[in-house]
């Protein structure tokens, strides 16, 4: 076999399909390889009009027909099968060669891969591509990790494929060593999570309480996409309300079963954020949001429980309660995407990756899922402050919040009297209380510690570590 391809794709569901064809349509030749050669054949059949792709029947097929330093793109299931294809695929490498990982990996099997084929000599870049397929296809945003020499190999292409900013910008970066990409791409998905958790809290709350139907509501987050919360999953909520399904007359979203799925990458920005001790609650709110909806028997009991008798605001008022709600959802978007950049910072700091928030967050303004205009605000914001604590400093972001925060009350205050569920919301407003408190209640925490568990304290008045004998005179020892 001639090595002709100037890259590979191997795993060609979907993702992996668009992809090949987005880096075919861009001038590439594409070495194009699936365990089933049945999809091989159809992606050629099909899309072989689009570019010159040169199929393979198997690995060893692949990596011959590839120029060196050869460039291979995995894009199959995460966790075993990207091991098994790794580890079928690197005795055929050489060094010097490149592997890309464009899967959802944990970052920490990123770390591990690129670490054991960096020993072999050859380069393993751990690649964040967020987009869906159509983003595969048309543009995604790509967060790539590995190392700087991998980078050079692979930035070419990924120039190319990438989706482009408003500004022209290419949503395509380095960001770190080893699982750096990936790591930045699970808290994306992360965000992504509470973001659809705010937004639905925000479609339950104009449902139950202002009373407004589906095609209305839809109408109400097709204005706000004109404003500060212009973004590409507001825009597909619109049109998943404004649907009606075909078969029944219904609005589309009274027919789905209201059972969140969840592949994982949203749980696993928790877990990595409870190991990093980096609060993300408006993450974590809409994790066990999505858990609990498919908890089919804890909610049959839960259903009888008594509450708050249904109230539905007249017309002025529910116009009203919708402007304090677009408020509320802003304030908690905001938190929500502060935590998750704080979390993407206390780990970049924790593994030494040096990732620049700046470049996150210019990253997340086209071709990913959660897109949206206020990442111009969070890019700048971090290009004035490149350690800025939080984005809730920031003077905007600051004025924005401080005005908004009185509807967001008033939104959580209601949500909670007519016992609609907002747990992002509500949440988002207690990291926000909880960061505005000069005396937090953990001080009688540690006093609990200490009374049963003899776990120390620390005083405000003098350094060292003390405790109390509860048991006996309650005198105070200082412990070291
Ligand atoms: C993206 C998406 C994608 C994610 C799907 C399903 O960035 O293109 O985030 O990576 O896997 O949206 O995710 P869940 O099943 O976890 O909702």
């Amino acid at each position: 076999m001639t090595a002709t391809a100037h890259v590979g794709v191997t795993g060609l569901a979907v993702m992996g399909r668009n992809l090949a064809r987005n880096l075919a349509r861009n001038g590439y030749t594409v070495a194009v390889h699936n365990r089933t050669p049945a999809r091989t054949n159809a992606l050629v059949e099909q899309f072989g009009d689009e570019g010159t792709f040169v199929p393979a029947d198997s690995a060893k097929e692949l990596v011959a027909s590839l120029q060196r330093p050869r460039r291979l793109i995995i894009m199959v299931q995460a966790g075993d099968p990207t091991d098994a294809v790794i580890d079928e695929l690197a005795p055929l490498l050489d060094p010097g060669d490149v592997l890309v990982d464009g899967g959802n990996a944990h970052f920490t099997d990123t770390r591990r891969r690129e670490a054991a084929l960096r020993a072999r000599g050859i380069h393993f870049a751990g690649v964040g591509i967020s987009g869906g397929e159509e983003g595969a296809l048309h543009g995604p945003s790509i967060m790539s990790g590995g190392s700087k020499e991998a980078y050079q190999l692979l930035s070419p292409l990924l120039d190319d494929i990438a989706a482009t900013a408003p500004d022209g910008a290419r949503t395509v970066a380095h960001l770190g060593p080893d699982g750096a990409g990936h790591f930045v791409k699970m808290v994306h998905n992360g965000i992504e999570y509470a973001d659809m958790q705010l937004i639905t809290e925000a479609y339950h709350l104009l449902r139950h309480t202002a009373g407004y139907e589906p095609s209305q509501i839809a109408e109400i987050f097709r204005t706000w996409n004109t404003g500060r919360l212009n973004s590409y999953l507001i825009e597909v909520t619109a049109e998943v309300l404004a649907h009606t399904d075909p078969s029944t007359g219904l609005p589309f979203v009274d027919i789905v079963a209201d059972r969140a799925g969840q592949k994982g990458t949203g749980r696993w920005t928790v877990q990595t954020a409870l190991d990093l001790g980096t609060p993300v609650s408006g993450i974590a709110q809409a994790v066990f949001a999505r858990s609990l909806s498919s908890q089919d028997t804890l909610r049959e009991a839960g259903r009888t429980l008594l509450g708050p008798t249904r109230r539905v605001l007249g017309s002025q008022d529910a116009a009203r309660f919708a402007d304090q709600v677009e408020q509320a959802l802003y304030a908690a978007k905001v938190v929500s995407y502060d935590q998750g950049f704080h979390q993407i910072r206390t780990a970049s700091d924790t593994y030494q990756w040096d990732v620049d928030l700046a470049t996150v967050a210019a990253l997340w303004r086209a071709g990913c899922i959660i897109r949206a205009d206020f990442l111009d605000r969070i890019r700048d914001a971090y290009t004035a402050e490149p350690r800025l604590t939080s984005l809730l400093r920031d003077p905007h972001f600051a004025e924005e919040i401080g005005q908004a925060q009185w509807a967001w009350r008033a939104v959580a205050a209601t949500a909670a009297r007519d016992g609609v569920p907002a747990p992002g919301m509500s949440a988002a407003l207690a990291h926000f209380d909880t960061l505005r408190t000069e005396r937090l209640p953990a001080a009688l925490i540690q006093g609990q510690r200490d009374y049963f568990g003899a776990h120390t304290y620390q005083r405000t008045d003098q350094d060292g570590s003390f405790h109390t004998d509860w048991a006996g005179d309650r005198t105070e020892h200082r412990t070291r």
